[in-house]
């Protein structure tokens, strides 16, 4: 850590004008892996702490196993703490992704006393703490894996970090609440939480940064895991798109933004007539609000009877939608899937819907239709004030929902 900058607790900060204080650049080490890279703006920086958090099984030491090789193969000192594992488990998956190097340290170790000790002896450059919630101290009271210890053992691991200027990366398994250890006890007090999203039955994982001290958190960083371990997706429209069927009814491909970039993804409903006095409505990888939204405007602006129906909607691939300019895509499919005429293969959607069954404008329109057109569509329906389409492709502009129905020619007969 450079002199002058904040150091131990026992200094006593001097208050300085804001025109004194040095803005020597955030010194950032990449590490090694891409896709990490850009959601962190170019890597970790030294003396921060990093909390990725996600399901069992998605890959999380497998990243930052993979991390850790990278670091070392570029020269830094790397220890790997393992709480779950065995060393010798995890020298084995570190064979399959390549990530055997002298200068990657391995210890099983729960207790955290122990742990810093270990950190003394090694004088790591990274570390990669796996998991947070199998470290425990025994001077505190509390069981292992409670909210307490979680707490202090990340509080002193976050001061070991800091005053030695060690990039510390803590694994964090997702509660079934959805929150990273404990009520959201860790994103406090870390400068980075990443999360490791996609379904574990699919290849592809999402890295998202929810929490960035040191640049923006809105890059998304795409991977697959393969029996080597992950790796960068070169085509993500393509892989998202892959199983995609054709002539079948309720689906409909939407070029979204996730950070910067652009995505192509099928969106997929299913609706179908209920038994139920409260019809099902069930929707993974897309907002259960917005879905609800979306088919009282079909029914009431569009005169589609969607509201005594079943209908479940989803995104392909384990994706996870927030982009408002998916909207129109997906009561497309919704719509689709009620009258039973496909969507063309050559077709994509995007805009916001409005309460009014207006289509409404989104960002980044000429990225989206870029993105589609290198993808092979040939149409694109978007809202009345889009930009003008790229060569090769057709824009058709919707002001409604109604007419973005009737322009694809999926609405009943
Ligand atoms: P893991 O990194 O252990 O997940 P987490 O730490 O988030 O619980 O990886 C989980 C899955 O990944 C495991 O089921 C096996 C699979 N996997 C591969 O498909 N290829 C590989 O090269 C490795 C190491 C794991
Ligand atoms: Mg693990």
């Amino acid at each position: 850590m450079a002199a002058g900058a904040r150091s131990d607790t026992a200094a006593v900060s001097i208050p300085m004008s804001v025109t004194d204080v040095s803005d020597e650049a955030l010194r950032v080490v990449a590490t090694g892996i891409p896709e990490l890279d850009r959601v962190l703006g170019g890597g970790l920086v030294p003396g921060s702490v990093t909390l990725v958090g996600g399901e069992p099984g998605i890959g999380k030491s497998t990243l930052l196993l993979q991390l850790l090789g990278q670091m070392s193969q570029a020269g830094a000192t790397s220890l790997y703490i393992t709480g779950e594992e065995s060393a010798s488990q995890v020298k084995v998956r570190a064979g399959r992704v390549g990530a055997i190097h002298a200068d990657l340290w391995l210890v099983a170790e729960t207790s955290l006393p122990n742990v810093i000790a270990h950190i003394d002896s090694v004088k790591p450059e990274v570390i990669v703490v796996d998991s947070v919630q199998t470290m425990h101290d025994p001077m505190l009271g509390s069981a292992p894996g409670s909210v307490a210890q979680v707490r202090e053992c990340t509080a002193q691991l976050l001061g070991v970090a800091k005053s030695r200027g060690i990039s510390l990366v803590l694994v964090g398994h997702v509660t079934k609440e959805g929150t990273l250890a404990g009520p959201r006890v860790l994103e406090h007090i870390v400068d980075t939480v990443i999360e490791f999203e996609g379904d574990r039955h699919h290849g592809l994982r999402i890295l998202r940064a929810t929490k960035h001290r040191f640049g923006p958190t809105s890059e998304v960083g795409l991977m697959q895991m393969a029996d080597t371990g992950l790796s960068t997706v070169d085509d993500p429209s393509g892989s998202f798109l892959a199983d995609r069927v054709s002539g079948v009814s309720g689906s409909a491909v939407v070029p979204t933004i996730d950070g910067q970039r652009p995505l192509l993804i099928e969106l997929q409903a299913l609706v179908a007539g209920s038994s139920l006095a409260t019809p099902r409505r069930s929707a993974q990888g897309v907002d259960p609000g917005r879905l609800a939204m979306l088919l009282a405007v079909l029914e009431r602006r569009v005169g589609l009877a969607v509201s005594s129906c079943d209908v479940y909607a989803l995104a392909v691939g384990g994706a996870r939608i927030t982009d408002p300019g998916a909207d129109a895509g997906l009561a497309m499919a919704v719509a689709s899937s009620l009258t039973g005429n496909p969507v063309a293969d050559d077709l994509v959607v995007f805009g916001e819907v409005g309460l009014g069954g207006e289509l409404r404008q989104v960002g980044h329109q000429a990225r989206r239709l870029a993105e589609a057109s290198r993808h092979g569509f040939r149409r694109a329906i978007v809202p009345n004030s889009a930009v003008e389409a790229p060569e090769g492709l057709m824009v058709m502009r919707a002001p409604t929902l109604a007419a973005a129905v009737a322009l694809a020619e999926i609405g009943p007969a």
